[in-house]
């Protein structure tokens, strides 16, 4: 098993008069850290870093970035790779359990999915009790929380039977509950889960497929869901992994903490951030003026951004977003189809990356820039793309609530520094006042 390498470097700090030795730890491709666990007891001192811009708050096996260079692996195998020559039921299994499957493990795997792709059928009444127009981001969240009522025994104590199927239930039903939420947005009735199709396939079946027009299911575009949902399986610790994490570190249940993670990515500079490009991308396509948007996003008194642009660890072209470029355009040549939005992307990408702004800062089109394009073309509503993020990352999140509950980690819970007022007293007039109150 690969783990970080303990070496005789380390860091001195100099603080009041002491020397402290601060190991540096080297993982497995290189990176350095910083080992700071002895710091407070040693210093007093804790360290201050914002959005954990500096801070690994793991070890981790699962993936592998290179923002500079822009790589990405899972478990050591290039997403170009995985692309190519798997599929995401492929990919789910290698990201929870380690290793690409067997041909056995992989009928076993496929097979636990489908047994767990039925919702209890009591959930099903739920979905009457959201609001017309409700997000199905929220409705997503909710579901899935609520699975732990339905199915319990899915605490980090209970067996590993157990946690292998609560794995793959949650993995299966987020597709079936996504579905649902969808048909019963349209007011059609709900398709139910087919055995006899693959991942994929199924969850555009139960989407699309209606007793009045029945659904003729495209192997190009089930090809390109899976390439899509494979480019979104993982991305180390961003925001509804941490997310997943911290919730976790409280031996919440699997459900309660995915849920958690759900919730994270349906903000807008997050998985959100896929609707939130193709509704920029309408208003800047029927304005036409692409440099007016330009210079909004670089305009420090305003709060526009250029949606689907930048990122925290990517410092050139974001691998994901190079594939999907392609993708979209091979996609939309196939199926005989064009869309606006595609040329207004390519005029917005290809003004932002000549210009200063971004050149400087390396703000390069992310994974949400162009993937709206794509499920726009496959006919997938807007409000539900974040939903399809949500599908997609399903496999990330449950490998790291198996690896943060396989590494025995402490509660996440941080210091802080606090910079409110000292002791203060309650004066006489107020005593006065809540004596005043009490009779
Ligand atoms: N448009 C214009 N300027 C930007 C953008 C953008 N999209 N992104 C970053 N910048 C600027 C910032 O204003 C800042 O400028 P400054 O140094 O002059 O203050 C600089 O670039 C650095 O940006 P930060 O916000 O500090 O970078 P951070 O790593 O904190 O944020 C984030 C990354 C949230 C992705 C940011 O780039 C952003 O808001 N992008 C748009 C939303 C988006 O596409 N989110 C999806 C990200 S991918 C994902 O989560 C799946």
């Amino acid at each position: 098993m690969a783990s970080e390498i303990k070496n005789r470097e380390c860091a001195v700090l100099k603080f009041e008069g002491k020397e402290v030795e601060l190991p540096v730890v080297t993982g497995t491709e290189g990176d350095k850290a910083l080992d700071i666990r002895a710091l407070r007891s040693e210093t007093g001192l804790v360290t201050i870093d914002p959005g954990f811009v500096n801070t690994a708050s793991c070890r981790s096996q699962i993936t592998y970035i290179d923002g500079e260079r822009g790589i990405l692996r899972y478990r050591g195998i290039p997403i170009e790779e995985l692309v190519k020559k798997s599929t995401f039921v492929d990919v789910a299994y290698l990201l929870v359990h380690g290793t690409l499957p067997t041909a056995q493990e992989r009928l076993d795997f496929s097979s636990m999915l489908n047994l767990n792709s039925l919702i209890h059928e009591d959930m099903r009444r739920f979905f009457d009790h959201f609001p017309q127009g409700a997000h199905p981001m929220h409705i997503l969240s909710t579901m899935i929380n609520a699975m732990a009522a339905f199915y319990p025994n899915v605490d980090i104590n209970t067996t590993t039977a157990n946690i292998e199927q609560s794995c793959a239930r949650v993995i299966s039903i987020v597709r079936t509950i996504a579905a649902f939420a969808y048909k019963k947005s349209i007011g059609e009735p709900i398709v139910y889960p087919r055995h006899d199709l693959s991942y994929c396939a199924n969850f555009l079946n139960m989407m699309f497929d209606s007793p009045v027009r029945p659904y003729h299911i495209s192997p190009e575009t089930v090809r390109l869901l899976n390439v899509l949902f494979i480019l979104h399986a993982d991305h180390e610790q961003n925001c509804s992994t941490s997310a997943v994490r911290v919730i976790g570190s409280a031996q919440v249940n699997l459900y309660a903490t995915i849920s958690a993670g759900i919730s994270a990515l349906s903000g807008p500079l997050h998985g959100g951030a896929n609707q939130a490009v193709i509704e920029q991308l309408k208003i800047i396509h029927k304005d036409g003026d692409v440099n007016k948007f330009i210079n909004m996003a670089k305009d420090k008194n305003s709060p526009f951004r250029l949606m689907g642009f930048g990122h925290r660890v990517y410092k050139s072209y974001d691998p994901r977003a190079a594939i999907i470029r392609k993708e979209c355009e091979n996609y939309l040549n196939r199926i005989g189809s064009s869309d606006p939005l595609l040329e207004t992307a390519r005029k917005l990408e290809d003004a932002a990356l000549k210009d200063p702004y971004f050149i400087e800062r390396s703000l390069y089109p992310n994974v949400d820039f162009y993937t709206g394009i794509l499920y726009r073309a496959m006919g997938i509503p807007e409000n539900m793309f974040t939903v399809m993020f949500a599908l997609a990352r399903l496999p990330g999140w449950v490998a790291h609530w198996r690896e943060m509950i396989g590494d025995s980690t402490k509660i996440v819970r941080p210091r802080q520094l606090y910079i409110g007022r000292t002791l203060q007293e309650i004066g006489d007039e107020l005593e006065s006042r809540s004596s005043t109150f009490l009779l």
